[in-house]
């Protein structure tokens, strides 16, 4: 088994991305007070209204000094959310989908990776099939990754919506008409696109064969489509992302139970995704503190992958590659300020060391919950299919009011962008590689000290709608051409300057 745990490694990415980063020199409160006064005054002579620009200019400035200034957050809620809003409409600028019998051939689309991978995957073939006048043949998933589970799409999605929500901007079908298929004298062609390819890439490479065999299949097909399209198609993205790809109802019934268990304990909640698999670990090339055991277990598994380079653990953790444990998620958060009574939902795979490793987080939080706890029969008809279980703990996730994960991969992602796109619910990324070096420290400060640095290391990384670059080179995980800014349309110059006022006091 050669599996990677993950198409990206653990925490690129997580550790490099500095809050300072973003910040430049602000203007300070008297000059925004100044500014808006002067604003006011321009306005007062020539009956200018202040416009939802200014408006914008103004706030952004004033907010961006918030952060500045260290201003405490709501641990349970961005303040800003509500001044944003998912948005993918559809553009009468946009070309139409091309009716089946028009279109350039039939497309198939072989995912590759877990539940989410293949999500991202299922995606951009929307797109592909649209930059292509193509019609889309449903997805075929992935029965032979690490997670093996032989679901279909239909199985995990539904099929019937996903056809009907697209069906303005690309034609969707079940399966290629039967009369195609015997009038084809060969197989589909097969083939599998570079990563994150551009649309030319689809034209110049994949158009001209499609034509030509009436049917192709991209193979592995996961992120083979480039971050930066037409907004128009970003925005494409984003409706089958976040509108068309609904689970079907088993599954959506089940998760939704698991969110009323949990609202009926407690009006909210937070739910961690944790990645702990021997494998994870042992890929990391980090000492996680289980003594010989732990050396010699890891450095078997070591030896699956023969291009790994030998690591010392230590070098390692100073450089911030090793996954957070539950225990260090646990301190995190409560360092962040979520009491002891907070209820936690714990999503996770298998867990190097079980129960043991979990029993730290389960101290900070006794409220402490997984999906088997809660509705231990009701999951019976989904235990053997792994991606359904996902597709459960995907809606709880989802819904949570905080979401954490301990790791940088396609599920983190993938609700990251979504939990943004839905009104920039909190979602916390913890910066890995800073932590990993205050925890080296922890025992040389009292937890007053430890939870204020905690604090500071993760300012920029709470899924605030001004968070930091973190992300923002992923389109899924920073969607941004649908996030939208609510302006506030009926304000008159006065109300503005109430409101702000208000605000900065
Ligand atoms: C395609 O099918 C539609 C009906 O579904 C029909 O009206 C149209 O003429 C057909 N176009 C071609 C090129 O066959
Ligand atoms: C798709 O169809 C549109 C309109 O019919 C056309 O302008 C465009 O060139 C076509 N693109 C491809 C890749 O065939
Ligand atoms: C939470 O902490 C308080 C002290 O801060 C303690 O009195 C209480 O028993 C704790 N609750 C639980 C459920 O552990
Ligand atoms: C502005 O407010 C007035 C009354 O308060 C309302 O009738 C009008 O529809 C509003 N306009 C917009 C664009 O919201």
């Amino acid at each position: 088994m050669g599996r990677k745990p993950d198409s990206t490694k653990p925490h690129s990415g997580v550790g490099s991305a500095s809050p300072k980063t973003a910040r430049r020199a602000q203007p300070s409160p008297v000059f925004l007070g100044t500014a808006l006064f002067v604003l006011g005054f321009v306005s007062l002579l020539t009956g200018h209204i202040v416009t939802d620009a200014d408006w914008s200019r103004i706030r952004s400035r004033w907010r961006s000094n918030q952060v500045r200034n260290n201003e405490p957050i709501d641990i349970w809620k961005s303040r800003y959310s509500s001044f944003y809003y998912g948005c993918s409409r559809r553009s009468p600028r946009l070309r139409s989908a091309v009716p089946e019998n028009a279109s350039t051939g039939y497309l198939l689309i072989a995912t590759s990776g877990g539940l989410n991978q293949q999500r991202i995957g299922i995606t951009d073939a929307v797109i592909v099939a649209w930059i292509l006048n193509a019609t889309l043949v449903l997805p075929e998933l992935d029965h032979r990754s690490f997670w093996k589970d032989d679901s279909e799409f239909s199985d995990i999605f539904d099929a019937d919506w996903f056809i009907s929500y697209l069906s303005k901007d690309v034609t969707v079908v079940k399966r290629i008409p039967y009369e195609v298929m015997t009038s084809m004298d060969k197989l589909p062609w097969t083939m599998r696109a570079p990563r994150k390819s551009m649309p030319e890439f689809y034209i110049d490479e994949v158009l001209p064969i499609l034509m030509r065999r009436r049917a192709l299949q991209l193979t592995k097909f996961d992120y083979r489509l480039s971050n930066e399209l037409d907004e128009e198609l970003q925005k494409l993205r984003c409706r089958v992302n976040f509108h068309a790809l609904r689970f079907t109802n088993d599954i959506q019934t089940l998760g939704q139970k698991l969110v009323w268990k949990l609202r009926f304990m407690s009006s909210r909640y937070v739910a961690i995704h944790l990645r702990f698999e021997p494998d994870m670990l042992a890929f990391s090339g980090c000492y996680y503190g289980g003594g010989e055991q732990e050396r010699k277990e890891l450095a078997e598994i070591r030896k699956r992958w023969d291009t790994l380079p030998d690591l010392s653990a230590e070098d390692e953790r100073n450089r911030g590659k090793c996954l957070l444990t539950p225990h260090e998620i646990g301190l995190m958060l409560r360092a962040l300020g979520f009491g002891n009574d907070t209820y936690l939902y714990v999503a996770s795979g298998e867990i190097y060391g079980g129960e043991e490793t979990l029993k730290p987080l389960r101290e900070l939080f006794p409220n402490f919950y997984t999906k088997e706890m809660l509705v231990g029969d009701d999951l019976k008809p989904f235990l053997s299919f792994s991606s359904r279980m996902a597709a459960i703990d995907f809606i709880v996730c989802d819904e949570s009011d905080v979401f954490v994960t301990n790791n940088n991969g396609n599920m983190a992602k993938v609700l990251a962008g979504r939990r943004r796109y839905m009104g920039h619910k909190r979602t916390i990324r913890p910066n890995a590689k800073k932590l990993n070096a205050l925890f080296q420290a922890r025992n040389r400060m009292g937890w007053d000290v430890f939870s204020r640095k905690v604090k500071k290391i993760q300012r920029g990384l709470m899924g605030e709608p001004d968070d930091t670059r973190h992300g923002r080179d992923d389109f899924h995980e920073m969607p941004s051409s649908c996030i939208c800014q609510r302006i506030p349309v009926n304000r008159s110059v006065t109300t503005q300057k109430e409101n702000l006022a208000a605000q900065v006091r």
